[in-house]
């Protein structure tokens, strides 16, 4: 079908279309989890991206990775720029087939397999840098946090907004040297914080879930899950700023060369994750959202969540998957 004749997004059944995301990262999820535990996070991720590649050619997009593996000369499959999907209407594609690969190596918390969609050019090309990242949940007034406000600031004003005292709120950070400063003023303001070691697209997530303990979500960490993380928070009516921290000029180039023409600019959720946004993601290992895979002699039970921004509905699946012949024909 030519490009011209291929349905919009409005136009198909998207509420489908986003149920069938979930089979992508439930077979990702399934093929790392055979990994799990076995400290061999590569081994882990390359079965993540392969059985991710193999489920999208059944879903009816004509698909474009604009957050994947990497650039097509380091990544064999699900580079930047590749093709997804057996065709239909013209989407951009988020995707990490193994969002913390540590975690799942070590048996951790919150390792997740993910997919952002949404219609072409409405995804930020984000390069892989570092993000400065600021996030919260829903309810609050717009703009209640901004990245270049003070952390005292900040956490006053969502305090003010959640009615209770900075001292009942939990921010979440990565636990990283370069944090150092930012943990201490949290501390300073009076904030709890969660440190975790890894996987800052559940913790940005887990703000807008009150059963979490998370209010807040602060620091740096890649730039491209921190798309994936706006696009979940777009489907929550999240609030969420990133900053790209580049470290040379080098780095700039490139940014420039995928659209981003000013590198000191804030993005905000809209410029990160825009138009219609579906969120699909399974757990790997459990944690604030979902329960990890579970595998049996007969069979493995999975647990995903999906969401879309134009209903605003979120829908946890709880899968139970035979093994038909081995495990191995499904994964
Ligand atoms: P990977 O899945 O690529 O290992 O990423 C895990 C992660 O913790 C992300 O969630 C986070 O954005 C990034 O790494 C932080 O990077 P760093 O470990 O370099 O601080």
């Amino acid at each position: 079908m030519a490009a011209e004749e291929q349905p919009k997004f409005e136009h198909v059944n998207d509420r489908n279309l986003a149920l069938e995301l979930v089979r992508v990262t439930e077979a990702a999820a399934l093929a790392a989890s055979r990994w799990m535990g076995k400290g061999k996070k590569n081994e882990s991720d390359g079965a993540a991206v392969e059985a991710m590649r193999k489920a999208f050619d059944t879903v009816e997009i004509s698909g474009t990775v604009v957050i994947g593996e990497g650039e097509m000369d380091e990544a064999p499959m699900l580079y930047i720029g590749e093709k997804v999907g057996c065709g239909g209407p013209e989407m951009d594609i988020a995707v990490d087939p193994l969002e913390g690969t540590d975690l799942c190596a070590q048996g951790g918390p919150n390792a997740l397999s993910v997919i952002a969609m949404a219609e072409k050019g409405t995804l930020l090309h984000a390069p892989d840098v570092y993000m400065q990242k600021i996030a919260v949940g829903c309810d609050l007034p717009e703009g209640v946090v901004d990245l270049d406000a003070t952390v005292k600031n900040n956490l006053r004003n969502l305090a003010i907004a959640r009615r209770c005292e900075i001292s009942d709120l939990v921010a979440c950070i990565l636990d990283r040297p370069r944090h150092e400063e930012l943990i201490a003023k949290t501390r300073e303001a009076g904030a709890r914080i969660m440190l975790i070691s890894a996987g800052d697209v559940a913790a940005a997530i887990a703000t807008a879930r009150v059963d979490s303990g998370v209010d807040i979500y602060m620091g740096s960490g890649g730039a491209p899950e921190g798309v994936l993380a706006a696009a979940a928070l777009r489907c929550r009516d999240g609030q969420m700023q990133g900053r790209l921290m580049f470290e040379n000029q080098e780095q700039i180039d490139r940014a420039r060369k995928m659209g981003i023409t000013d590198p000191t600019h804030v993005f905000n959720i809209h410029e990160m994750a825009g138009g219609d946004v579906v969120f699909a993601a399974t757990g790997i290992t459990s944690g604030y959202m979902l329960h990890g895979v579970r595998r049996t002699a007969h069979g493995a039970q999975t647990h995903s969540v999906v969401t879309r921004s134009k209903s605003g509905t979120v829908r946890y699946i709880e899968a139970h998957h035979a093994w038909a012949t081995k495990p191995e024909a499904h994964i």
